[in-house]
């Protein structure tokens, strides 16, 4: 079978990333959280106060940005990636709720986006890649063979989100989480520069309804249909 380009979107908590690992694992390609990088950059504008509850210094963080390095650093005693910025593991760091609360005020700046959008193409130059995030098939790869497009309803995704930071022992409500998944949604699908939107020849998976199993049988069928 020929090497394709797997480009998977969607709103957050649908299961891009589960859906993306298992079918990078089962084909063996290579897979990329983009949302990660978009984190990372997030949490180096913390870090840097050029982000708070009452200020965004975009300036600043968009003057720095040549100095903001980000590294997907293969893990083989977990099996997976972990990010790295400027050189150190935030692998934990970035997936917290208040680095969850920022994201998607940082991950709206056009010169962050092409920075990422531009490293993301170059990781997928030999194809062979599955690849989630909110504008892969609409921007990074318009020519990905499959795109898929997820969806679930906010309470389902919630519910989901809520219960891995759960497990993580971070100390979250249930309330907290839904409130940031509504908000990231509202403000990805409302900006300007990439907004999350369903490419034209994108095939939609809503699994509110469905298992993990039902879902990767599914979409694996598709991916032998088009490689
Ligand atoms: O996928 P994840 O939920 O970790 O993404 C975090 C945030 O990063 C999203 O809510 C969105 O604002 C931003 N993002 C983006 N474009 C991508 C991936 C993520 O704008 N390709």
């Amino acid at each position: 079978d020929k090497k394709i380009t797997i480009a998977i979107d969607g709103f957050s908590s649908t299961g891009k990333s589960t859906l993306a690992k298992q079918l990078a694992k089962e084909l063996g390609y290579i897979y990329v959280d983009t949302g990660a990088m978009y984190r990372a950059v997030a949490l180096y504008a913390m870090q840097h106060d050029f982000i708070s509850e009452t200020h965004f210094d975009k300036e600043s963080l968009v003057a720095k940005l040549p100095k903001v390095t980000l590294q997907f650093l293969f893990n083989p005693e977990l099996g997976f990636a972990e990010m790295y910025l400027n050189e150190v593991n935030v692998e934990t760091e970035i997936r917290t709720l208040a680095v969850s609360n920022f994201v998607s005020k940082v991950a709206e700046v056009s010169e962050v986006r092409s920075k990422l959008v531009e490293q993301q193409q170059h990781m997928g130059e030999n194809k062979g890649i599955v690849m989630d995030g909110r504008d892969i098939g609409t921007v990074v790869f318009k020519d990905a063979e499959l795109k898929l497009f997820m969806t679930a309803s906010s309470e389902t995704r919630a519910k989901r989100r809520y219960q891995e930071l759960i497990e993580k022992g971070q100390e979250v409500t249930y309330e907290d989480v839904l409130k940031n998944v509504e908000e990231r949604d509202y403000i990805d699908t409302h900006r300007e520069d990439s907004p999350l939107v369903k490419a034209s020849d994108a095939i939609e998976i809503d699994n509110s309804q469905l298992s993990i199993s039902e879902q990767f049988q599914k979409v694996l069928e598709l991916v032998k249909s088009v490689s």
